[in-house]
């Protein structure tokens, strides 16, 4: 792992975008109005956001990219809470707090048809710490869950072929490239296999066609071929990287329709001059994907 001072010079800025992001603000508001405007939440945000950091030095906590809604950006979000509303069920795989889940029901999904997953189960008992809604909030959560691992989605697991449309927000990329072709196809085994499902997110992207690599300093050391200790390779797709990727991860027989986009990447919250210099030729840009059976 990163050590604390390497990950705070690179990937952490002081203040919550509050001004950036008015819909975060309006969704805590919904279940705090004690907070009378977003300046009044900044103290308990900042307690919020050190205490996850302490758990996991992640940069999009460091950054408050969390603090965005990846989903609602998103041009078939209108789509996804009429699903929800018909009686569909969602999966945010990889929810951190359970942001997006959050906001599907202040838009009018209704709670029981949201699922939040995720590796780390620390993150839901602060998440009801900041909006205190352990009493009203209906949906799952399923914490301690590693897509990975093959009991989450195989034979006889409860999450198997259950859901209708599972979103990764800025989740493809912890993984290695070599790795997410496995990683999409777990997640397919928790997709119900009929048309209209489908798998839909965001990535760290670049303009560059070909995607960019470097390495991800945030992440653990692991051997390679040749047995010596070194930081994972990271992946910046590009719309056509990950196009390439959804569509090597489903059978030949079967019928998908893949869309990738570019959109601007959330520079409200970023970044620190270290931050840049690492990142000075990766040309980064949001890409947002989706993959749905026909
Ligand atoms: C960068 S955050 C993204 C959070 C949120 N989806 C968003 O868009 O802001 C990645 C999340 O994936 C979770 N995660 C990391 N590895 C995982 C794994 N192997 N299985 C399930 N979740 C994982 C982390 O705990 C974290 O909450």
């Amino acid at each position: 792992m990163i050590d604390e001072a390497t990950a705070k010079s690179k990937y952490w800025v002081e203040e919550p975008p509050i001004h950036a992001h008015p819909d975060a603000v309006a969704l805590i508001r919904h279940s705090r109005p004690e907070f009378q405007n977003a300046e009044s939440m900044v103290d308990l945000l900042k307690d919020i956001r050190l205490k996850a950091w302490k758990i996991k030095y992640y940069p999009c906590v460091g950054l408050w990219h969390f603090f965005k809604f990846g989903m609602m950006q998103l041009p078939i979000y209108p789509e996804i809470v009429e699903r929800l509303r018909q009686g569909q069920r969602i999966l945010d795989m990889g929810c951190f707090m359970g942001f997006d889940g959050r906001k599907l029901i202040m838009d009018g999904a209704p709670s029981e048809g949201i699922t939040n997953m995720d590796l780390e189960d620390q993150w839901f008992p602060l998440s009801y710490e900041l909006f205190q809604d352990e009493d009203s909030f209906k949906g799952e959560f399923f914490g301690g869950c590693d897509i990975n691992d093959e009991k989450l989605f195989g034979e006889g697991s409860i999450h198997r072929h259950r859901y209708d449309m599972i979103y990764i927000g800025y989740f493809i990329h912890l993984f290695p490239p070599k790795r997410q072709r496995v990683i999409i196809n777990n997640l397919l085994q928790m997709l119900k296999p009929v048309a209209g499902s489908m798998i839909f997110g965001n990535t760290a992207g670049t303009a560059k066609e070909n995607g960019y690599l470097m390495k991800a300093d945030f992440a653990p050391p692991i051997k390679n071929e040749k047995g010596e200790f070194e930081r994972p390779d990271f992946i910046f797709h590009s719309t056509r990287t990950v196009v390439d990727l959804m569509a090597s991860s489903v059978g030949e027989d079967e019928e998908w329709e893949f869309i990738a986009e570019k959109s601007s990447f959330d520079t409200d919250t970023s970044p620190t001059k270290a931050f840049a210099q690492h990142f000075k030729d990766a040309e980064i840009v949001e890409v947002d994907f989706c993959m749905r059976r026909k």
